[in-house]
């Protein structure tokens, strides 16, 4: 064995990039989360885990909700501006339209080709600075463009992956194989 021994760090790569959202209000606020992941299956739920100094903590917890929104590569820009300044000096609702699903308090963002409407239903506060939130997916919304099969389609979407002690982004690269399949060749 030659592996190197690099610490106790939580070296999962890559994170998918995501723009929670939520509102107080009526004001939308948008912030980038890169600890962020499917938990179960049925019912849906998405857990995102947050610095409880967060502007957007403070909206999820007045409101017991959120929304996932799934923000394509030409987005980086915008998704990064999220991520440098806080809804609490700087009003970042003026940077996508809007749009509301069933939950009131949810607001997502029309311009990310994949949204999640959330209800809290657990939440864990973790050693540190950090919120565990999980939430169940009660709607989600997509354009027909980002389809195949009415299912979301990868390099349709085209989302932003973060490498995160390397501090850049990328996007995703070609098909290797069919998930749930290819092994069987090992049969
Ligand atoms: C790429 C990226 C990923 C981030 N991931 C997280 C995260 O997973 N959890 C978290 O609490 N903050 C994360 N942040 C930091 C917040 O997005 C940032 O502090 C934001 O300005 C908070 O906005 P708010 O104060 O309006 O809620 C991330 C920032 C960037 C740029």
């Amino acid at each position: 064995m030659n592996k190197l021994k690099l610490g106790d760090k939580n070296y999962l790569y890559p994170s998918p990039i995501v723009l929670v959202g939520a509102s107080t209000n009526g004001n939308p606020n948008y912030m980038p989360v890169s600890f962020c992941s499917i938990i179960n299956r049925v019912p849906a739920m998405i857990a995102i885990s947050l610095n409880k100094s967060h502007y957007t903590r403070s909206m999820i917890k007045e409101n017991g909700v959120f929304s996932i929104n799934i923000p394509s590569a030409d987005m980086v820009e915008d998704t990064d501006y999220c991520g440098l300044v806080s809804g609490r000096d700087v009003d970042k609702s003026g940077l996508f339209d809007t749009f509301f699903g069933v939950l009131d308090h949810a607001p997502m963002i029309e311009e990310c080709p994949l949204n999640l409407e959330c209800k809290v239903v657990h939440e864990l506060e973790l050693e540190g600075s950090n919120v565990a939130i999980i939430g169940q997916v009660i709607e989600t919304y997509s354009d027909e463009r980002f389809l195949t099969n009415h299912q979301p389609d990868l390099k349709k979407i085209n989302p932003i992956l973060l490498s995160m002690y390397e501090y850049n982004y990328y996007s995703v690269g070609e098909i290797i194989g069919k998930a749930w399949s290819v092994g069987k060749n090992k049969k």
